[in-house]
């Protein structure tokens, strides 16, 4: 567990942002580690951390339901920065009052720094700067030995600092991570290099090195297996592992009947460029003939990850004696689990290879489970992956089955199949594909009146949907220029036989999702 490179832990108390805080300190090159409030001392320990973050959270520290938390790391004479909750805290825990503001502070505030020293070093001559507030308790009294070093209008204690005996006690009522905080970047670098003097050695040059050394090591000279599904994760986690253990490695592809027009071939070739031994299995048949009529959205994906285990299961037994299964596990998968509050329910049944390792007695390889999407494409261009591998849109396993809504066929799939690649083509050709977080065409279960040339037509509907995100978890729609709008709607009408009608989706989610089943 412990890394080569200096540590910043980070306590979660359930803060939506608590992944922006590991987020920001990794950007400044220095590795960090996102623990579960509830963590003992000694698995704290273990990572031999520079210093602690505690971050923000719902609770209240006067109320019921407060996260329980090792509270003897304030007395381990490590840095620690509280943030918001974490900040409250640390002035609880350290005998100071914590109460309900008069006035709670939601959004913009204008924060007034009075030290310059450490935290906020650099920036005394600033003047007041925008920080971002989201509380509803604040400091009513300092802890004995504490001392306010920057305030706001409503928050006359909006930063603190011990001032005693060597302790290295910090809170800030706000949130430096967001990109709303000004000068929060550097407030916390402030903290990670001036407070904890953790040096900046996180890179991914230096990542990719250690991981190969770790995969080698643990993989020895057996045999290692990993399902490519077309994205980008699945696709680096097996660079990585190719680099490791060469031949060791064997890659598989499956086809099942339902990706996108040209994917399968496209893949194909980027996997021989690379050099992966790769097998292209083409199950479409069989998994088009499992799906059926089915209509009911959960269902479909139940069959097609039945099918996947299926299908890749037996491909296992042919290339034989594996013993290792390589997946692109990432960050936010782990912290979702180990969020002290639970895993959030689950909306859709998301497939994936989860149930295979157990029921084939694999054991895993995730290189990729310390790392978010971002830092995944950083890595795959330490790899020497191309860009179009690299900056592809998230696809769902279940492919285009859940963007045919209701019954898939083969004329149905063909007519999702030409418009979506045309929208695919306009974004690409318009330099707006990269702006997008997922863009892809929809078809609807309807059949609408329309005329073409003196005819009346009564034909499919189109839906594009397009979504900005950083995490898929919230997207709103993608505001794209209207005469684009205008130019892929014309075309797909024009060239896809049997639509006379494209519709633009501008839900976000939530209320919506992004996929429509
Ligand atoms: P939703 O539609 O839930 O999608 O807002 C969030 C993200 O997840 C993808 N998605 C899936 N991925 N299997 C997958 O592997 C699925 O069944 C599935 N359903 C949705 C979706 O494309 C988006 O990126």
């Amino acid at each position: 567990m412990p890394s080569r490179h200096d540590t910043i832990v980070v306590l979660d108390f359930g803060s939506q942002y608590t992944q922006l805080i590991a987020r920001r300190i990794r950007e400044s090159r220095v590795h960090s580690v996102i623990l579960a409030a509830s963590a003992s001392l000694d698995t704290i320990r273990a990572y031999r951390p520079s210093g602690v973050v505690l971050s923000g959270g719902p609770a209240s520290v006067t109320g019921a339901g407060r996260p329980q938390w090792a509270k003897a790391v304030l007395r381990e004479g490590l840095p620690v920065l509280g943030i918001c909750y974490g900040m409250q805290v640390i002035a609880h825990e350290m005998g100071g009052r914590v109460g309900g503001a008069k006035r709670r502070e939601f959004g913009r505030a204008d924060l007034r720094v009075r030290d310059g020293s450490d935290l906020f070093r650099g920036l005394a001559g600033a003047g007041a700067f925008a920080v971002w507030m989201s509380h509803g308790d604040r400091i009513e009294k300092l802890p004995p030995g504490f001392r306010a070093i920057a305030r706001t209008k409503n928050a006359p204690v909006a930063a603190m600092k011990s001032v005693h005996g060597g302790r290295r006690l910090y809170g800030l009522q706000f949130h430096p991570e967001v990109a709303h905080t000004a000068h929060g970047a550097q407030i916390l670098k402030n903290f990670v290099y001036h407070i904890c003097e953790a040096r900046p050695t996180w890179t991914m040059g230096s990542f990719l090195h250690d991981s190969i050394g770790r995969i080698r090591q643990r993989v020895g000279r057996e045999n290692v297996l990993c399902a490519l599904s077309g994205g980008v994760d699945s696709l680096v986690a097996a660079a990585m592992t190719h680099r490791a253990v060469g031949a060791q490695l064997t890659c598989v592809f499956i086809d099942n009947g339902v990706m996108r027009k040209h994917e399968t071939k496209q893949l194909a070739k980027t996997f021989r460029s690379h050099r992966f031994n790769c097998r292209m299995v083409d199950a479409s048949v069989q998994f088009r003939h499992a799906l059926g009529r089915t209509t009911d959205p959960e269902k479909k994906r139940r069959i097609i990850g039945r099918q996947f285990v299926k299908v890749f299961n037996g491909e296992a037994r042919n290339i034989g004696n594996v013993r290792y299964l390589v997946q692109g596990t990432l960050y936010p998968d782990v912290i979702e689990s180990i969020s002290h509050q639970g895993p959030s329910a689950t909306i859709k049944t998301h497939h994936n290879v989860g149930g295979l390792p157990a029921r084939m007695r694999l054991k895993l390889v995730e290189p990729l489970r310390e790392l978010f999407k971002d830092e995944v494409r950083e890595l795959g261009k330490a790899l020497g992956l191309p860009d179009d591998m690299i900056y592809r849109h998230p696809f769902p396993g279940p492919g285009l089955a859940i963007r045919i809504l209701g019954e898939v066929t083969t004329e149905r799939l063909r007519v999702l199949r030409d418009a979506d690649a045309i929208f695919l083509d306009e974004l690409e050709s318009h330099g707006l594909y990269r702006k997008v977080w997922q863009a892809f065409a929809v078809l609807l279960p309807v059949r609408t009146v329309g005329v073409m040339g003196d005819q009346r037509t009564y034909e499919h509907v189109i839906g594009l949907r397009a979504v900005s995100s950083v995490d898929g978890m919230t997207a709103d729609w993608a505001h794209l220029p209207h005469p684009f709008l205008g130019h892929v709607a014309n075309r797909i009408i024009n060239e896809v036989h049997g639509v006379n009608r494209v519709v633009y989706d501008i839900s976000s989610k939530p209320p919506s999702t992004i996929e429509w089943e």
